[in-house]
């Protein structure tokens, strides 16, 4: 049975959204003193925030010497970007206006898509609920699991049906099996993809997607949620925008806060046709939910092709390290195009998670097939040191 992953259930399932968390608050407590609290101040001012907005009282949480629990870009934003959110905070007084057509106009001259094809959101997540809401009135979902779970648990909760086809061997979406159901099954609304996919980091092959896109979408709307995608080497990515300009109904969900590192910025958009657009926008909280200083920062980093550079390739190195230390060690690490890594552990997933805070390192811990697994967000390198070592003392 596929575990239902959101980063809510995730808190709740670490325990760290119990209030009465006795045993709990003295290990992290433990922790937080054995730490060195100065290089973590950081982080853990950050992570009180979280849990403050989770109604969570601060003290239960520990502090962390690796922060690899939520697929967050450890090198920040870019220079440009400050510089431009510094400029922006002038113009705060103003609602934006040419701003949102200006991000526009470079996102669709970079994807060969009209700047109608586009609705700028806070994060993309956004335009995942959105989506989920209207489309769920429609019909069901057709997807593969293990997947991101936050769509299809938002249709769920509007009384939406979810249909799945297993995943391949390797714990990738298999598109033969989808485009067959998805071909067969009278009164689907929508299939959603995640490519690369979490948490398994699995990529389908661009021309089998295009290909999937072509014979699929005259039937059914196909959403490709890319949020990951700015990992890929621009050449090997699928390019959909392609489709989308064909007139073909494909929605590609993007996200500033990977690559660009604007998870806390609140950044994303969605590329698709005007009458898709048109649907789904009613359910989102509109463009204006996107703040000038947010929509300032990212018409910079957009545009920062050295810092999306930078970022990926110190990305690439760390993945690289650490898929080689895992298997070093007897552990098979499922190859991984994303910035986390997905490998079975022979522990159960909560007290593996427990352990691991324990020595300071978040992670996430996942059960797929009665197998337990650890998803570790990639850091810096001497984050993925860490983290390694905290493993090595955790498994023994
Ligand atoms: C696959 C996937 N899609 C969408 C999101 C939502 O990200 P955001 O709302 O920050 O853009 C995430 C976040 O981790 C994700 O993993």
């Amino acid at each position: 049975m596929a575990h239902v992953f959101n980063r809510r259930n995730w808190l709740q399932s670490t325990g760290l959204l119990t209030a009465g968390l006795a045993t709990g608050l003295s290990r992290w407590q433990k922790a937080k003193a054995a730490f060195i609290p100065e290089s973590v101040a950081t982080e853990q001012r950050l992570f009180n925030e979280f849990v403050a907005l989770t109604n969570t009282p601060p003290d239960t949480m520990p502090a962390l010497k690796a922060r690899l629990f939520a697929n967050e870009n450890p090198y920040g934003i870019s220079t440009s970007a400050k510089e431009a959110i510094n400029k922006a905070t002038a113009l705060g007084n103003r609602y934006a206006w040419m701003e949102f057509a200006q991000l526009k106009k470079m996102i669709a001259d970079a994807e060969g898509v009209s700047p109608k094809n586009i609705l700028i959101t806070p994060g993309s997540s956004d335009v995942l609920m959105a989506a989920a809401v209207n489309f769920s009135q429609k019909g069901a979902i057709l997807t593969s699991r293990p997947t991101y779970d936050d769509l299809l648990e938002r249709a769920t909760k509007q009384n939406g049906q979810i249909l799945t086809v297993p995943a391949t061997t390797g714990l990738g979406y298999d598109l033969a099996a989808l485009k067959a159901k998805a071909l067969s099954t009278p009164g689907l609304s929508m299939v959603y993809i995640v490519n690369p996919n979490n948490p398994t980091g699995t990529i389908v092959s661009p021309a089998e997607l295009a290909q999937f896109c072509r014979d699929v979408a005259p039937k059914v709307p196909v959403f490709i949620d890319e949020a990951y995608i700015d990992f890929l080497e621009p050449a090997d990515r699928p390019m959909l925008g392609k489709l989308v300009a064909e007139g073909l109904d494909v929605m590609l969900a993007r996200t500033f806060s990977k690559i660009h590192g604007f998870a806390g910025l609140r950044l994303g958009y969605v590329m698709a046709q005007p009458k898709s657009i048109t649907q789904i926008k009613p359910f989102t909280n509109g463009e204006f939910a996107v703040g000038i200083t947010t929509l300032m920062g990212g018409i910079a980093s957009y545009q920062d092709q050295a810092w999306q550079t930078y970022c990926r390739t110190e990305n690439a190195k760390a993945r690289d390290y650490t898929m080689k230390e895992l298997k070093a060690i007897g552990y098979e690490p499922i190859p991984s195009y994303a910035n986390f890594i997905l490998f079975p552990i022979k522990m159960k997933t909560q007290a593996f998670e427990n352990q691991m805070y324990g020595q300071g390192v978040g992670i996430q811990t996942r059960e797929i097939d009665r197998q337990p697994y650890c998803r570790v967000s990639i850091g810096t390198m001497d984050e993925m040191k860490i983290f390694m070592d905290a493993f090595k003392k955790v498994v023994g």
